[in-house]
């Protein structure tokens, strides 16, 4: 069977050969066709928008690998330094790369003291903290006039470093701003998220459990990267008119901060604390498939028409969370659910799995965070992965600034009709 696919355009006859690779045929196919027609798919959903080297994921099979790594074995093995360098470089670092690395990221922790006292000072008193750090990350940029040379691959890698190191003390900023704490800076004696609890939760004596370190860490990994999902994708679209990136960044944070993205497990949260008891579930349940109570959030997924493999691990390191903090008393609403819902038609029928967002919230929580920070949590891992398309944006020949073209449905020409006559 020859691995090609032929398009006729009935209107004129003419038709077009075109490779299939990988499950892709190119658009330039529809161009040869006719330069004038286009393709009407909202939300990109049959697009392939870039080749990518970075993350694979087999949504039917809950697949998901960093540079060929299966996420499972990052999690129980990897760091998130190590993991942030594999998907920026494209390979496991050995041990003197990555000891430069850990020193390299390490000595770029600190951020400017205007960001502190002057930038941050001016947010209300109850600002949400991913709205902060949506415009710090904005914010940052301002401090480095090398950050529009992204022609220049010295400076890219020199914004790289600065963006990954300094993420973790921009959002401990932001939640102890808005609680009223004094500010703590980066202690580099730490790991990478020891210190980013110490920056968190230091007030007195604070001594990070390594359980709970490691606990970060492995959410940081599951979170560092997910292809072309929408907060990647804006930092590509928005890289591609050759913004700095930290403008491109805040951009990406922007999508996370959305219900849809990032701020699921937020609502995951304010769900179960709705839910209130388990007596409630099966009502519940009934409410979202009748489309009265809003959907499951933690459940379903663009990609992932299976098990998402991030919440298994997720669920397992909960557990792990809860040795230390005590359970959540929501988990067993959310195992309730869970359980209602996977032996539920209306959700086996539609593929509807828990996804990364079901239990991280609650792991959140047990952690100290408040649902607040939530979002803001899976911004400072991704930062690692907007990064990798970022540059692999940069370097892609194939690549030009981002431009959809629309189905315009809007009226014909008309002529202006002054007020006095409306
Ligand atoms: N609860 C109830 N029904 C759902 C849910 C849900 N969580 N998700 C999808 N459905 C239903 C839809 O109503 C639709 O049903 P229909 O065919 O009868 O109309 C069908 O399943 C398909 O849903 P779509 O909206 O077409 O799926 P899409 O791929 O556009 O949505 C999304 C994916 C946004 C993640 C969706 O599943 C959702 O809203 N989930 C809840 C929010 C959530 O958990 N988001 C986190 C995603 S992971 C992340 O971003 C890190």
């Amino acid at each position: 069977m020859p691995d090609t696919i032929t398009i006729t355009d009935d209107r004129t006859g003419k038709t077009v050969t075109v490779p299939i690779e990988g499950g892709v045929f190119p658009a330039s196919a529809i161009r040869e066709l006719d330069p004038s027609l286009f393709v009407y798919d909202p939300a990109y959903l049959q697009t392939a928008a870039c080749k990518s080297a970075i993350t694979y994921l087999d949504g039917d099979n809950g697949i998901l690998r960093y540079r060929g790594y299966p996420i499972e074995q990052l999690a129980e093995q990897s760091t998130y330094l190590e993991v942030a360098y594999l998907l920026l470089n494209g390979e496991l670092p050995d041990s003197t790369q990555l000891a430069q690395w850990k020193s390299d990221v390490t000595s770029h922790t600190f951020i400017h003291e205007n960001m502190r006292k002057r930038f941050v000072d001016g947010f209300h008193y109850n600002a949400h903290p991913m709205g902060m750090l949506v415009s710090a990350l904005a914010a940052l940029g301002t401090f480095y006039d090398d950050a529009k040379d992204t022609d220049d691959k010295a400076s890219r890698d020199k914004q790289i470093l600065r963006l990954i190191a300094k993420t973790p003390t921009l959002a401990a900023m932001c939640y102890r701003f808005s609680v009223g704490l004094p500010f703590v800076y980066p202690n580099n004696d730490l790991s990478f998220p020891a210190n980013f609890l110490n920056m968190m939760w230091r007030v007195g004596d604070y001594n990070v459990d390594p359980r709970l370190e490691r606990a970060m860490d492995v959410l940081f990994i599951l979170h560092a990267d997910h292809e072309q999902n929408c907060g990647t994708t804006a930092m590509r679209v928005v890289g591609s008119s050759h913004a700095d990136p930290y403008s491109s960044a805040a951009a990406a944070a922007s999508a996370l901060y959305g219900p849809l993205h990032g701020g699921a497990n937020e609502a995951v949260v304010h769900m179960l604390a709705e839910i209130g008891s388990l007596d409630n579930v099966p009502a519940f349940i009934e409410e979202v498939k009748s489309g009265t109570g809003g959907r499951l959030m933690g459940f379903g997924h663009r990609v992932y028409k299976n098990y998402d493999p991030r919440a298994t691990i997720i669920k397992q390191t909960a557990y792990e969370v809860f040795e230390v903090t005590g359970k959540n008393p929501l988990l067993d609403i959310a195992l309730k659910l869970e359980e209602v819902a996977l032996s539920d038609s209306y959700f086996i029928d539609r593929k509807l799995y828990p996804n990364v967002d079901f239990y991280s919230g609650l792991i959140y929580q047990a952690l100290g965070f408040p649902v607040a920070m939530f979002t803001v949590l899976f911004a400072i891992p991704r930062m690692a992965g907007w990064l990798a398309h970022w540059q692999e944006l940069l370097g892609d020949k194939e690549q030009k600034i981002s431009r959809p073209r629309q189905w315009y449905a809007g009226v014909e020409a008309r002529d202006y009709v002054p007020l006095a006559a409306r």
